[in-house]
Formats: structure tokens, C-alpha cells, sequence
């Protein structure tokens, strides 16, 4: 037996820290007449995200602070918040890449109903996306026993539109949904791509009739908010004008 002396492993380099500072927009609709923004300091690590740090000042400064999220991945679609003015998935932003010169300002998206600090009611976001049918239409039944079939080409057509996780972060970006809440906004038009341009789907026509509304695609101004605020890379202005042109030209 070897009288060896097993050398001890090295204790891990402690992962240095640093301290931010967040300027959070909180209102509590039982105590507050209007939003009113409150700053936190928080040690964090540089792999640390926006709701890394917002879960550091709930459970270790304040309780009361009230976000939405679930996944933490970028899946859910449930924290998109304005963070530094911009749209973003608390989850998918990481501390690091922020200026951390500046304090983090973090604050609800805009365009819906504020209802406690960065929780807004989507309700009116939900309402649109249920308007144009999100779900397929298809007029006949498949052969018995067959399926739907689908070539590759025919099911790239809309593959970039699948991938939407009803964030919100699109349409709360846009300018004219915040002006006219009736507007149905870039999401909800995403999604009636996805199903428009589905070769499996015969319903196309019902929802560009849905769109084409003084309230649907044509009050789009292009000013690319939207494809710029997706976390999912969704060509979200390409969509709306193929959308456009579909009403226009007939789906190709
Ligand atoms: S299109 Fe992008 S930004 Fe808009 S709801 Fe879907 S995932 Fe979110
Ligand atoms: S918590 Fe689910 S997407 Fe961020």
C-alpha cells in the first residue's frame, strides 16, 4: 500500500462580485397615486441576469416587489420588462453586458394596464392574439389513417413566426399601440402569419379579412420597434408586410 500523501484539491477562486445599482418604477395601486421609482444596490456576479437581480432585492431587501416570471430561460415569455429603455426578457439579460457605469433603470412595458410595479394586466394583449384564430382552420379532414402532410419548403414558409412566446415585448414596443390600444399590434399579427402561411390551414382569407381593419396591419408605420425588441430574432416588420401583401395579392 502506498504511503503517498494525496495532495488536498485547491479550495475554488472566490468568483468576485461587484455592486449595481437598480432604479426599479414601482407603484402599488393600494398606497401609490402615481409610479414613483425606488433604487436598490445589489452585489451580483457577472453571470448574474436583470432577474437574478430583482429576485436578490425580493427576498433580501423587499418582499413586496412584484415581478412576473416563470421559466427563467427564455421560454415562458412572462418578464419581458423595459430595462434601460428597451424591451427585454429580464431572464435573457445578462448584468455584464449593461452599461455599469449608469444605474439599471427597470420598469414595466408600456401600452397596458399598469397594475403593480412590473406586472401589467395583458389582458388586452391576450384579447388580440385570441381575435385572429391562433390555432388551424383546415376545411377538410386528411385521408384515413394519414396525416397532414407537409412538404420542408412548405413548412419553412412560416417557420420563423413559430417561434413566438407571446412576450409582448413587440407590441409594447410600438408607438401606435401605445397611442391606440385598439391597434391589434405586431404579436397578434406574428401569429395570424404562422397560421396564414400554413399550407395545412384553408382558413387564410378569414384572418386577413380580420387584419385588414382599420385597426390591423394597416396601421403598422414600420418603424421596426418590434423586430428590434423580439427575443426570439422573429423578422417581426417582415412578417406584418407579408401580411400586407397577402391582403393585397392573395396568399403566395
Ligand atoms: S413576436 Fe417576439 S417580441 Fe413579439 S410576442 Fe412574439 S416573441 Fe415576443
Ligand atoms: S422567465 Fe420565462 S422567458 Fe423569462
Amino acid at each position: 500500500m502506498s504511503n503517498a500523501v494525496m495532495d488536498k484539491p485547491a479550495a475554488p477562486a472566490a468568483i468576485p462580485t461587484f455592486t449595481a445599482t437598480l432604479i426599479i418604477r414601482r407603484f402599488d395601486p393600494e398606497f401609490d397615486d402615481e409610479p414613483r421609482w425606488q433604487d436598490f444596490d445589489v452585489e451580483l456576479h457577472a453571470t448574474d441576469r436583470v432577474l437574478d437581480a430583482l429576485h436578490k432585492i425580493k427576498w433580501e431587501q423587499d418582499g413586496s416587489l412584484s415581478f412576473r416570471r416563470s421559466c427563467a430561460h427564455g421560454v415562458c415569455g412572462s418578464d419581458a420588462m423595459r430595462i434601460n429603455g428597451k424591451n427585454r426578457l429580464a431572464c435573457k439579460t445578462l448584468i455584464k453586458d449593461l452599461d455599469l457605469t449608469k444605474p439599471i433603470y427597470v420598469e414595466a412595458i408600456k401600452g397596458l394596464p399598469l397594475e403593480k410595479d412590473l406586472i401589467v394586466d395583458m389582458e388586452p394583449f391576450f384579447q388580440s392574439y385570441r381575435d385572429i384564430n391562433p390555432f388551424l382552420m383546415a376545411g377538410h379532414a386528411p385521408d384515413k389513417g394519414k396525416e397532414r402532410v407537409q412538404s420542408p419548403v412548405e413548412r419553412a414558409r412560416f417557420d420563423d413566426t413559430t417561434k413566438c412566446i407571446l412576450c409582448a415585448a413587440c407590441t409594447s414596443s410600438c408607438p401606435v399601440f401605445w397611442t391606440d390600444g385598439q391597434y391589434f399590434g405586431p404579436a397578434a399579427i406574428v401569429n395570424a402569419h404562422r397560421f396564414i402561411f400554413d399550407s395545412r390551414d384553408d382558413s387564410a382569407q378569414v384572418r386577413l379579412d380580420i387584419l385588414n381593419d382599420k385597426e390591423g396591419v394597416w396601421r403598422c408605420r414600420t418603424t421596426f420597434n418590434c423586430t428590434e425588441a423580439c427575443p426570439r430574432g422573429i423578422q417581426v416588420t417582415q412578417a406584418i408586410s407579408e401580411v400586407k401583401q397577402a391582403i393585397l395579392r392573395g396568399r403566395a
